[in-house]
Formats: C-alpha cells, sequence, structure tokens
C-alpha cells in the first residue's frame, strides 16, 4: 500500500450528501429503505435493555464476533463464520479489498454508472479501468457478451452490484452464471456488491461466494435493512483473502464495538421481520412512483429498477441536473442527487425507499419544480 489514498479523487456523492442530507426536510435523494429507531428495532428483533446493560465495552475480534459473523454466514454464506469478516459499512469493506487485492497496472472491469468506491479506490491506486457501460439507450439492461469482451488474462477483479445502484438494473441468473465462468475462466477475483440483494422485484440471485473460490461478496445493514447510522457491513471471501484484509485493518479500524455487532447480530437473525415491512413499502412506493412517471411524462423518462430503492431518471429537458437539484434542495428542501456524482449529467437519482407520506410529498415538489423550470424557459 503507497500513499495513493491521500492522492484519489473527491466522492462527489458523499460531497453532495454532506451539503444536502442534513439541511433537505424531505428525502428522496437516498438509496436506502426508510430508517429504523432503536425503538421499532425493540419490537422487531426482541431485543432488550437488560441486553445492553450486560454490554462491557471490551475489545471485538479482528474478524468480528462470532455469534455475528455465524448468523451473516448462515444467511447469506455457506454457514461457515471463517468466511465472514464484519466492518464498519460495507465502505470499509471495498477499501479493504481494493487496497488489499489490487497493484498498480491491474485492469478492473466495473460498471460505469456505478457507487464511485468501486472505482476510484482502484483508479487511485493505478489501477486500469474497463467500463462496463449500463445505457440508458438500451433501457440499462447489462449486456455480458459485452462484459465478457473486457475480461481477459490481464484482468485482475471483475466489481460489480446488482441490483445496481443509481439504475436499479439487474441480470438474470443465466447472466450470472455466464459472468461466473468468464471470471473463473481468467482466474479473476469477482467482487459482488450485494446491497441490494434482499429488495428485488423478481428474482433474487444466488450469492457467487457459493460457486466461485475467487468471489468477494460485499453486504450492508444500511440500504435494505434501514440501518445506515449502525455502520455495519461485512464481507463473505475465503479466509486467505480475509487475512489480507486483517493486515491493514490492523492501522485503521481494528475492530467493531460490542455493542454495534449486538444489534446487528440480532438485525440478522430476525432479518425477515425487518425485510418484509420495507419490501412491502418500496413495492407501494415502486407503484406510486410508476403512476407519477406516467403523469409526468413530458418532463422524464426512466428504466423502472428490479430491485433497490432508486431510479435514475433522465431529465427531457433540463441539461444542467446539478443546478436543479441544488433548487430542489434549496428552494423545495427536497434532496435528490444529481447524475454528475454518477458521471451523468442529464439523470437525477431518485430514492424512493421513504415513507409513502414523505415520497407523496416529495413528487408533488418536484411536480412543481419541473413546472416552474418550463414556465421559466418559455
Ligand atoms: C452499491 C453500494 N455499495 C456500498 C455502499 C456503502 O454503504 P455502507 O458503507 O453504508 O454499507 C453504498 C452506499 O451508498 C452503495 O450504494
Amino acid at each position: 500500500m503507497g500513499n495513493h489514498i491521500s492522492g484519489i479523487t473527491p466522492a462527489l456523492l458523499e460531497i453532495w450528501m454532506r451539503k444536502y442530507y442534513f439541511n433537505t426536510e424531505i428525502d428522496i435523494g437516498s438509496s436506502g429503505v426508510e430508517n429504523f429507531s432503536l425503538a421499532e428495532l425493540y419490537q422487531l428483533v426482541g431485543l432488550t435493555q437488560e441486553e445492553f446493560d450486560r454490554i462491557v465495552f471490551h475489545d471485538s475480534s479482528s474478524l468480528g464476533s462470532l455469534g455475528l459473523r455465524k448468523a451473516i454466514a448462515s444467511r447469506w454464506g455457506n454457514g461457515d463464520p471463517e468466511q465472514v469478516m464484519v466492518t464498519h459499512g460495507s465502505s470499509e469493506a471495498i477499501f479493504l479489498i481494493m487496497n488489499g487485492l489490487l497493484h498498480p497496472d491491474d485492469e478492473v472491469v466495473v460498471l460505469d454508472p456505478c457507487y464511485q468506491q468501486l472505482f476510484s479506490i482502484a483508479e487511485s491506486i493505478g489501477c486500469r479501468l474497463k467500463p462496463w457501460r449500463l445505457q440508458f439507450k438500451h433501457n440499462f439492461v447489462p449486456n455480458v457478451e459485452e462484459a465478457k469482451s473486457l475480461i481477459n488474462s490481464r484482468t485482475r477483479m471483475v466489481v460489480v452490484n446488482f441490483p445496481h445502484n443509481p439504475t436499479g438494473a439487474s441480470i438474470t441468473r443465466e447472466q450470472q452464471e455466464e459472468l461466473i465462468v468468464a471470471v473463473a475462466k481468467v482466474g479473476a477475483y469477482l467482487v459482488w456488491d450485494a446491497a441490494f440483494s434482499d429488495l428485488t422485484y423478481g428474482l433474487s440471485l444466488p450469492n457467487p461466494i457459493l460457486q466461485y473460490e475467487h468471489s468477494i461478496s460485499i453486504g450492508t445493514l444500511s440500504k435494505a435493512y434501514g440501518l445506515p447510522g449502525l455502520r455495519c457491513g461485512w464481507c463473505l471471501a475465503s479466509p486467505d483473502v480475509l487475512s489480507h484484509f486483517i493486515h491493514m485493518r490492523d492501522y485503521i479500524t481494528l475492530h467493531l464495538s460490542p455493542l454495534i455487532e449486538l444489534i446487528a447480530q440480532r438485525v440478522i437473525e430476525n432479518a425477515d421481520n425487518l425485510i418484509n415491512i420495507r419490501l412491502q413499502q418500496a413495492r407501494m412506493n415502486l407503484e406510486i412512483l410508476s403512476e407519477w412517471i406516467e403523469q409526468h411524462q413530458e418532463f422524464v423518462d426512466w428504466v423502472r429498477p428490479q430491485g433497490g430503492v432508486c431510479a435514475f431518471l433522465r431529465l427531457r429537458n433540463i441539461s444542467d441536473s446539478e443546478a436543479f437539484c441544488q433548487i430542489m434542495a434549496n428552494t423545495y428542501g427536497v434532496l435528490l442527487v444529481p447524475g454528475i456524482c454518477f458521471n451523468h449529467q442529464d439523470h437525477v437519482r431518485l430514492g424512493f425507499g421513504c415513507s409513502t407520506p414523505h415520497l407523496h410529498e416529495g413528487l408533488n415538489r418536484l411536480s412543481k419544480a419541473l413546472i416552474a423550470e418550463q414556465a421559466e424557459r418559455r
């Protein structure tokens, strides 16, 4: 590990959120479901005050507490806790994966657009990025043949995220199989960001860790489970790969707090109680959004997401989506994310994971802003 991280490109989405997340009233920009409170967790996962009182703030272990790793392994892995490392959000996992496994000049195939951490860290290391493009003109449908044409003997890592942030695109099981075969053929790592894997409106995909030994899959409680402030993520990989990550973690975060680990373990052991509520809400909100889009066709165009709670809308008549999102935040009190945070200027990311009344209010305000913008242009 050199000193590349100090020269890394600024994280555009995080900068946007820093500026607007805390001073907007209505959040239809974030990529996760409505967040839970501790009071709700008491109800949903049976945590008690007595359990909190019993916590002693000792160190935890480098990979995470055994109970939490077992819970993660049995829900998303092959049951073996030795394949699990618990991290401070999945962001830490991404940081450890890239810095632990990549070298200058390695080729990295990565989706474009994409959550920035999934490519900027590799870029800062000096890797060559080979973008696998999801294009609006093709309804953001991932073309696996194209991915296969980008993979060769110089490919060190293939990085994907399905269902995808920000488009909601996904692939079929057959395409996943094809991708795994292509990656396995050259012996590259397959990094599978499964942040939204439990939030799908059709088929869900198996974890590639079950099929291919050089897979590294990433999970988080931040998106589908409504707990971004808990800062709990993980990665599933072979113990050999995880040992590289421990080596780096010894210099940064060391381990998680027993407090976070207790809550996270209980949440994962009762994960269905949380996901069922939020998936139902996401389905309902998606219908509301879909109707709204139908009624606003002169202003916006979209591809209906297959998973997650984001849609990457194209604004038909607005060339500067960043200026429009600034107006949305400053004048209408609504958080949206400009496409520039994903290198796609004429789109905006709309998150529909919020409460249904918030979604209605956010969409009402968005209608007003679009109409006002149109009147100004005339
Ligand atoms: C695809 C994807 N992966 C990972 C993350 C990181 O989230 P966290 O660190 O909260 O787990 C995000 C956050 O937006 C994301 O969109």
